[in-house]
């Protein structure tokens, strides 16, 4: 059975549990630099720097998150038109990975009288540091968690598990796939995807409400999750410890 392990922190934080060069994919959907707090019902989640500051609070929490990634090793993160080609590029230039390609969600949404020109799709990019693996753009029409659908579980800025299903699928076309890491978590729609397909999955989210609902998500679907202690080294992972780079 797949392995998911949750833990609670700033993913600035993540070499404290993950050993270097341990990961497969790092999926992620991080915060988008709307400036907002993205609330719904009991939910809640701060979205609440914009502009240079969300640039330089990406860029330290990306440079962390690079190094869980072995070298044929993918990044793949999920933003709106908003900020995707700033950080497209601070990947590029201070990570020193290349962009593979990109799938691209096409979603529809109610419209609005205040907005004419809403968006209707996000980008969800590929790195690696392998510059010769090109992937292309592929599109993906997939409706967003409407507010009847029984997927949903509270959790402002849920993710559909088709789309994510569909990104995981399309990955393993193009390396083996036997750990995704999410350290932007949020409700665990990664999480559940990459276990519903076998793979192992650890999450990370600074928000313990956050953790507490991929937990309960995970066990509805028979996972067992392990929630690891503060600033420790996955349990599993001590035996790989020759791997870490001092
Ligand atoms: C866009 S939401 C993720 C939504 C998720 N894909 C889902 O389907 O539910 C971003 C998440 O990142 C978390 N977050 C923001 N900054 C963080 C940080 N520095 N470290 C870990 N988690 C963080 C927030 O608490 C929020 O849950």
């Amino acid at each position: 059975m797949s392995k998911a392990t949750l833990i609670v922190d700033d993913c600035i934080n993540i070499e404290d549990y993950i050993t270097r060069k341990s990961g497969d994919v790092i999926l992620t959907d991080p915060p988008y630099g709307t400036g907002q707090v993205h609330a719904l019902g009991c939910y809640s989640y701060d979205d609440v720097l914009n502009g240079k500051g969300y640039i330089e609070y990406m860029t330290d929490r990306l440079a962390q998150i690079k190094t869980c990634m072995h070298n044929s090793a993918l990044l793949v993160v999920h933003l709106d038109i908003n900020n995707c080609y700033e950080i497209a590029s601070v990947i590029q230039r201070k990570l020193g990975l290349y962009l593979n390609g990109d799938f691209v969600w096409a979603y529809r949404r109610w419209s609005s009288k205040k907005n004419s020109l809403q968006s209707n799709h996000d980008l969800i990019s590929v790195f690696s540091s392998d510059q010769s693996l090109r992937m292309g753009r592929r599109i993906l029409p997939v409706s967003i968690v409407a507010p009847s659908s029984c997927e949903r579980v509270g959790y402002p800025t849920q993710k559909p598990m088709k789309l994510i299903s569909r990104v995981l699928t399309e990955l393993t076309t193009v390396c083996d796939v036997r750990r995704v890491i999410d350290p932007f978590c949020g409700s665990g729609s990664t999480l559940l995807a990459a276990a519903r397909l076998g793979m192992d999955t650890i999450g990370m989210d600074r928000a313990v409400d956050a953790i507490d609902v991929c937990e309960e998500r995970l066990r509805l679907e028979g996972f067992q999750p392990v929630r690891v202690m503060q600033n420790r080294l996955i349990e599993s992972e001590k035996n790989h410890s020759a791997r870490r780079i001092a």
